[in-house]
């Protein structure tokens, strides 16, 4: 069921054909206890493996007709309707406005969460309203084109939306005139040029299909999911300062005063990747953006490939492809990019033999993790020694930032999130009190005007509480003692990170059952009024028994990490700095 041609299996799979069936499936156990994957035509999805929980699927058909004047009508289409169906109904209705978008593969109900485009028009153009169920309430709801926030292959969908709303019907609203009226796109103003008259919806969409044919695989005979990255966006100070520089003709479009899109394909190609395997995976010769199966791919393949080709575009030019394709990956990947406490290990001035152990598990930076999951990269507390750690790391983007209190040896870092701020603002999820200390601390980059070379950062309040999520992916706060002061920890999925506690309220306990990993502070062996000893933690761990557990928040009277190992039961471990920890 999707594009690429690669297997992967669900463990479960349920279609609907209609609301009442769809309702039926949502009052369901498997609904409920599952993780729940809504796909479409799979045009725009990466199985990296098997999917462990339930896969939707929309069958629901029917397009009606709606005339509003003698201009304008509009087309209700349910999600399950084939999009290259809706196109070819709007032409022979007569009613102009989809016909730029004639080839595209995969389903309505996607188009508008992926808001699709092509050759100058985007579905957001045409949308009028969206249709949705809402898996919180099990009601129906209607968005507006505004409030579905459309942007380039973007929604709220695909942000607060995700997992929650599922797509029933889309209305477009289009106009009633056989002739065709968005020729800007090169290509198509030649083709119009060449014609010697306006051309007709059909005569577009016949010259759309051909230029799509002569540079995108068939997906009936070569795997893809169409444009694998997104055209970055970057400022105009960006591309002519540091881009034109390496080569003047890189092409641009014009976003805004500040900023130019920049096709990725021409990147790509001039990068010498035109063509280049790794596997079955390779650059479509004929349209660099696409990576193509050709034949045996398997997802490693894919994604190795779609890794090399980010790290030569942004070696050669600067510039970080996102990847428009959604990876389905659920597996988690932790990295400890410090384990050591507020003053690292080694401690300044200290001649202990731990401080001058010459074992890299020794040096231990102060405490914070990058977790990988879902194909987002959070940041769990920005430490002092983030740049440090990210430089060490190779972290070129990061998705959101959660912070557990504002003690500085968790946010000293904050300032150098900087760069990951060229592409909109990073966003922090905090409590309210941590919100108000950073507000101060961090007065700089909130005061109106700020100087411009300060992060831009958005501070998202957690109530410490409730789940949240961040485009989609659930994350429980835990709410720990760190002695006297309350802070959190996170939950997700199967992980859970808590480092400064003291102590864990009973209620918080029944959050964490049933964990496959736990990493949790340890401080030293001996009495500390606001952090866990060892023999605390491990009280905590020996009650929760997690299949595996890691102490970490380590200060130097900790003693030696060869030490330390030998000492712990077999299911725990001590954290070292660039200690990756894998959940499948
Ligand atoms: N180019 C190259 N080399 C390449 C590919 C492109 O030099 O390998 C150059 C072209 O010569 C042209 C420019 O880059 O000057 C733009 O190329 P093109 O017109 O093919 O469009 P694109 O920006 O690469 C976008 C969409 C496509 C859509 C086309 C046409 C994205 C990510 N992709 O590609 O969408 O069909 O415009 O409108 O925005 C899709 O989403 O799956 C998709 C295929």
């Amino acid at each position: 069921m999707t594009t690429f041609g690669i297997p992967a299996k669900a463990a479960i799979f349920a279609e609907y054909s209609s609301l009442k069936e769809l309702s039926e499936i949502y009052k369901t156990d498997v609904f409920r206890d599952n993780e729940v994957l809504h796909i479409g035509g799979g045009s725009n999805l990466l199985f990296a493996h098997d999917f462990n929980g339930l896969v939707l699927h929309s069958a629901m058909k029917g397009i009606s007709r709606y005339d509003k004047d003698e201009d304008t009508a509009f087309a209700i289409v349910a999600s399950g309707e084939k999009w290259i169906d809706f196109v070819e109904w709007c032409i022979n209705e007569g009613l102009q406005g989809a016909e730029n978008l004639a080839g595209i593969p995969g389903e309505t109900g996607a188009s508008a969460v992926q808001n699709v485009g092509a050759y100058g028009v985007e579905a957001k153009d045409i949308i009028h309203n969206v249709e949705c169920f809402d898996t919180l309430t099990g009601t129906t709801i209607t968005f507006s084109n505004n409030e579905c926030r459309f942007a380039y292959r973007d929604s709220m969908f695909k942000h607060e939306g995700k997992g929650r709303y599922i797509v029933l019907r889309v209305s477009f609203r289009l106009r009633k005139s056989t002739e065709a009226r968005n020729l800007e796109y090169g290509p198509l103003k030649k083709f119009a040029e060449d014609l010697g008259h306006i051309p007709s919806i059909r005569e577009t969409a016949d010259e759309v299909t051909r230029i799509r044919a002569s540079k995108l695989p068939d997906p009936s005979v070569t795997g893809s999911a169409g444009s694998f990255f997104k055209n970055p966006v970057v400022s105009t100070y960006f591309y002519n300062d540091e881009m034109v520089c390496k080569d003047p003709d890189i092409p641009f479009y014009k976003v805004d005063d500040h900023r130019v899109k920049i096709p990725a394909g021409w990147l790509i190609e001039h990068a010498g990747l035109k063509g280049y395997r790794i596997g079955g995976a390779q650059v479509y010769p004929q349209q660099c953006l696409v990576i193509a199966n050709t034949g045996d791919a398997t997802a490693e393949d894919v994604i190795n490939l779609s890794r090399h080709v980010v790290d030569t575009v942004r070696r050669k030019y600067g510039v970080v492809l996102q990847p428009e394709v959604n990876f389905i990956d659920t597996s988690i990947e932790i990295t400890i990019l410090g384990s050591g406490t507020s003053k690292g290990v080694p401690e300044v001035a200290c001649a202990c033999r731990v401080c001058r152990s010459d074992s890299q598990f020794d040096k231990r930076l102060r405490t914070s993790a990058l977790v990988r999951t879902h194909g987002l990269d959070i940041l769990i507390d920005a430490s002092p020694d983030f740049r440090q750690q990210a430089l060490s790391h190779d972290i070129f983007h990061l998705d959101a930032v959660l912070i557990t209190h504002s003690h500085y040896d968790h946010v000293g870092g904050i300032d150098d999130l900087r760069p990951f701020c060229a592409e909109g603002a990073v966003s922090l999820y905090m409590k309210e009190d941590v919100h108000n200390d950073l507000g101060k601390r961090l007065d700089y980059c909130f005061r109106e005007n700020p100087y411009p070379g300060v992060p831009t950062l958005k501070r998202i309040i957690i109530d410490g509480s409730s789940t949240f999520f961040i485009n989609g992916l659930k994350i429980i706060p835990i709410n720990v003692m760190h002695g006297k002061l309350p802070i959190v920890g996170y939950r997700i999925g199967d992980f859970a990170y808590i480092t400064d506690a003291k102590s864990i309220p009973e209620e918080e306990m029944t959050k964490l059952e049933g964990l496959k990993v736990l990493v949790i502070n340890a401080l030293r062996h001996r009495h500390h009024f606001a952090h866990m000893s060892v023999e605390e933690s491990l009280d905590i761990i020996d009650r929760l028994k997690p299949q595996d557990a890691y102490l970490t928040h380590f200060n130097h009277e900790i003693g030696l990490h060869s030490e330390l190992e030998k000492e712990l039961p077999e299911n725990v471990h001590p954290c070292f700095d660039g200690l990756k920890i894998h959940l499948s």
